[in-house]
C-alpha cells in the first residue's frame, strides 16, 4: 500500500512539475513575445546598461541565473555575482551555467554578504515586485550600500502604462501570475520614490514589450 501511495505520489509530483515548468515555458514565451523573445530582452537589458572592462557586478534576485549569464558571457574581465533567496533558483543556474565566470550565492537582497563600496554596477530584474513596501525600501538601501560611489543600479520592472490595453495587461499579468506586493507596487507607482529616498538619481528610463516593462538606470548619490 505504502509502496503504491508513494508511487502514485511520485507520478503525481512529476506531473506537476512538468505541467508548472510547461506553464511557466508557456507564460516567458507569451510574456516576451513583444520583446522578440526572452534572449532577445536579456540582450536588451545587457545593451541597456553601460558596462565597463573590470567592472564588478551583482545580480541581486538573480533567480536561474537568465540575465547573470548574459553579462558574465561578454567576457568583461571584473568579478560577476548572481544573489538570490533560493537554493533551487540558485541549483538551476550552476547547472544552466557551468562555464560562464559567475559566482552564485545565497542572501536575501535586504543583507548582502558584500563589504560596502564593493560593487561598480547592481541589477535587479523582476526581484523588487515580490517584496512588501519595507523589504524593497531596505533592499535599495543595502545596495546602496555596497555600491561604490557613483556606482549605478539598473532595475527591470513592471510599468504600468497610462491607458488601454497594455496598461489592462500589465494589471492582469501582475494580478493574476505574481503576488499581491507585484500588483500593489504596480497600483501605487511608488518605485520611483523609494528610489530617490533611498539616495539614487534616476538618468534614463527605457521600456520595453509595449510599455509593460521599465528599464532604469540610476546613480548612487
Ligand atoms: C521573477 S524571479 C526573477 C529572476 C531573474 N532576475 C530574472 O530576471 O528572470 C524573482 C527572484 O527573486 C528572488 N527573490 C525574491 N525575494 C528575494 C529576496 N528577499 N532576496 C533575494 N532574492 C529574492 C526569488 O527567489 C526569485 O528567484
Amino acid at each position: 500500500m505504502t509502496e503504491r501511495l508513494s508511487k502514485f505520489g511520485y507520478v503525481v509530483s512529476r506531473v506537476f512539475s512538468t505541467w508548472i515548468s510547461c506553464y511557466n515555458s508557456a507564460f516567458n514565451f507569451l510574456f516576451y513575445l513583444p520583446c522578440g523573445g526572452e534572449t532577445s530582452f536579456r540582450r536588451r537589458c545587457f545593451k541597456f546598461a553601460s558596462l565597463a572592462a573590470g567592472d564588478s557586478i551583482l545580480d541581486v534576485c538573480c533567480g536561474a541565473g537568465e540575465l547573470t549569464s548574459v553579462i558574465a558571457r561578454q567576457g568583461l574581465t571584473g568579478q560577476v555575482f548572481g544573489v538570490d533567496i533560493s537554493e533551487s533558483a540558485l541549483d538551476l543556474a550552476r547547472r544552466k551555467t557551468p562555464r560562464i565566470p559567475a559566482t552564485f550565492l545565497r542572501a536575501s537582497a535586504d543583507c548582502l554578504p558584500f563589504d560596502s563600496s564593493r560593487f561598480d554596477k547592481c541589477f535587479v530584474s523582476f526581484g523588487l515586485h515580490h517584496m512588501g513596501g519595507k523589504q524593497r525600501r531596505r533592499t535599495l538601501i543595502e545596495i546602496h550600500r555596497i555600491l561604490a560611489p557613483k556606482g549605478t543600479l539598473y532595475v527591470i520592472d513592471y510599468n504600468l502604462p497610462e491607458s488601454g490595453l497594455r496598461r489592462l495587461t500589465a494589471v492582469a499579468f501582475t494580478k493574476l501570475d505574481e503576488s499581491k506586493e507585484a500588483y500593489q507596487m504596480l497600483q501605487s507607482r511608488s518605485l520611483t520614490n523609494e528610489i530617490r529616498k533611498a539616495r539614487f538619481q534616476i538618468e534614463r528610463r527605457d521600456l520595453a514589450c509595449q510599455g509593460i516593462i521599465q528599464l532604469l538606470e540610476m546613480v548612487k548619490m
